[in-house]
Order: C-alpha cells, then sequence, then structure tokens
C-alpha cells in the first residue's frame, strides 16, 4: 500500500521523544523489504532498533546523541559492514531542534541547525549519500520526511530530496498521514491552504550491479538540470512573444523579458545574447529587427 495511517504508536520506542515515528511504519517497511540487517542512523528514541529487534532483524541505531555524525562519519565504517536496509527518520521542522533541547549542548550539525532551505538540502544529499554507500547492492536505503509552508510559502522537501538522488534508483514514494501533531491544537479554523497532514517514505533501491558511478550518475544530473534551464529560456521568451501578440520587435521582446524576471537577468550580463540565441531556436525573423512565432 502506498497510503499508511497509524494512530497509534505503538509500545516500541519513547513516546517522549519529540518527533518519534510510529514502531508500526518500520514493521510494514521490514514486512515488505524483509532484510536481515537494518541500520538507522539518526535512530532518536530507538523506536527503529526496538521493532527491528523483536523481528529477528541484526539492527543498528545511531544517533549524532551518541557521538555519529551523519555529515562527518561514514555509516559503513562505523556499522563495520552493508546493510540491507538504512533508513532514516530526518528532523526537518524547526519547531523541535534536537541538539541542546532534546538531549545536550547545542551541535553545528544538528541536522536542524541549518542556515537556509539550501544548505539543509546540501546536508540532506550528504546523509542519503552516506546511507546509499551503507547499502548491499540491491538493498534499500531512504527516509521518511514532510513538506512545510513557512511564511506562507510551501517547502516541498521530498521533491528536493527525489530531485537530488538518482532517477533510476528511485523505488517508492509513499505517503503517511500524520496523528497527533503538536500543530494539532491551533486553530486552524482561518487558514488559507489545507493543513499538511502527511509526511513521505522515499525509497531508493541500490542496483545489484552498479553500471556507472554515483558521481558520474549525479554529473549527469546536473547535465539534466542545465537542460531544463536552456528550456525555460525558451518557454520564457516564447511566453514573452505570445503576449506581444506572437510577433514583435526585438526591444520589445527585451522589455516583456526584463519585465518579467527583473531579479533573475540583473546579475546577468548576457541576457539579450540569451535571448536572441533563444529566438534563433523558436522564432523567425520577418523583417529587419523583427520576430514571430
Ligand atoms: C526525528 S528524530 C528521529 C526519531 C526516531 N525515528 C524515533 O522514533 O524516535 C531525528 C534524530 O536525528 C538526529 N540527528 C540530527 N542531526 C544529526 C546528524 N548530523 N547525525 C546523526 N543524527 C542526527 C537527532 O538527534 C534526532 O534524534
Amino acid at each position: 500500500m502506498s497510503i499508511l495511517s497509524f494512530e497509534n504508536r505503538g509500545k516500541w520506542g519513547k513516546n517522549s521523544w519529540r518527533g518519534n515515528c510510529s514502531g508500526h511504519v518500520y514493521k510494514t517497511l521490514f514486512e515488505q523489504y524483509q532484510p536481515r540487517i537494518f541500520v538507522d542512523p539518526m535512530v532518536g528514541g530507538g523506536t527503529s532498533v526496538e521493532v527491528a529487534d523483536e523481528m529477528g532483524i541484526e539492527a543498528y541505531g545511531l544517533d549524532l546523541h551518541s557521538g555519529f555524525n551523519i555529515l562527518r562519519d561514514s555509516i559503513l565504517q562505523r556499522v563495520g559492514k552493508e546493510a540491507d536496509m538504512v533508513f532514516s527518520h530526518h528532523p526537518y521542522h524547526d519547531m523541535i531542534v534536537y541538539s541542546g533541547q532534546v538531549w545536550g549542548e547545542p551541535h553545528a550539525d544538528d541536522l536542524l541547525r541549518c542556515t537556509s532551505d539550501e544548505d539543509f538540502m546540501e546536508k540532506i544529499q550528504v546523509a542519503l549519500l552516506n546511507q546509499r554507500a551503507a547499502t548491499k547492492a540491491g538493498g534499500m536505503y531512504g527516509l521518511l520526511i514532510g513538506d512545510l509552508r513557512r511564511n506562507g510559502q510551501y517547502k516541498s522537501y521530498q521533491a528536493d530530496c527525489i530531485a537530488r538522488m538518482p532517477k533510476s534508483e528511485l523505488a517508492a514514494v509513499v505517503i503517511k498521514a500524520q496523528h497527533n501533531c503538536v500543530s494539532d491544537s491551533r486553530q486552524y479554523a482561518k487558514m488559507k491552504h489545507m493543513r499538511i497532514l502527511h509526511e513521505y517514505i522515499i525509497l531508493w533501491n541500490k542496483p545489484q550491479e552498479v553500471m556507472v558511478s554515483i558521481l558520474s550518475d549525479l554529473a549527469g544530473m546536473a547535465k539534466q538540470h542545465s537542460t531544463a534551464l536552456r528550456a525555460t529560456w525558451k518557454a520564457v521568451v516564447r511566453h514573452a512573444l505570445i503576449t506581444l501578440g506572437g510577433k514583435a520587435k526585438l526591444e520589445d521582446i527585451y522589455s516583456a523579458v526584463a519585465n518579467a524576471a527583473p531579479g533573475q537577468l540583473a546579475g546577468n550580463n548576457n541576457w539579450q545574447a540569451k535571448i536572441r540565441q533563444t529566438l534563433q531556436l523558436i522564432a523567425q525573423p520577418v523583417e529587419r529587427g523583427i520576430w514571430a512565432i
């Protein structure tokens, strides 16, 4: 089932651990994938490992609170062997900062002490690559993460995670309903948008045979992004021509694009050349200095 909903967290782990996850989630994952060896590199109150122990799975729980830092330490070296499944539950909501609040002293590498969303996503990618390296060929790695709305803006962390890992390895995206959130007690009646009441379980399957190295796989993804950027230039210039009636003077096309995206063009000295280049691809010159689609 690609939708999970458990109102109770079950007997596993610590109810008191802020942001803990229902043990039924891990039970479902273990029943589906039948790992022999399991690692949770952000084990928190220990829910996953308790479920695994009960099911006879060899399990390892690591966490910053007990001296393992996923941004500095190799999971594989710490555990000493590859696992069939390496699954983490990332902190993503700045309502709960673990170090200094849930445990110990403030720690700079606590995943919630990030300076920006970009910084946060960079760290999640490092964590996922660390998890992947500790996974056996043919095994599963993944995470539980949610999206959030901050200052009215929707931040889709799950979409960013999927975009930053090899597309060919994405195996499953599961929706998990959220129950008993701290925010349950707040007044939502006047909210403009629908309240977020779900998280995502994202799973990747490390291939049996690694055909290309992870580095060239990620370089391939970077190339796809630059192709997407070229496609965006085409869309922006075509959109400008559409708003100008399908045919326009070059100067008017420059102004239409500049008005539409002043911030993006501010630091780009070549934007007019880029527009001329793009026009060659998507439009025809009908008279001197006039382009049409
Ligand atoms: C959402 S909690 C996990 C809760 C767990 N699933 C449970 O049911 O109790 C996230 C955990 O990530 C840990 N963490 C934060 N930054 C970390 C890092 N850089 N390396 C390892 N663990 C980290 C926190 O200490 C916290 O215990």
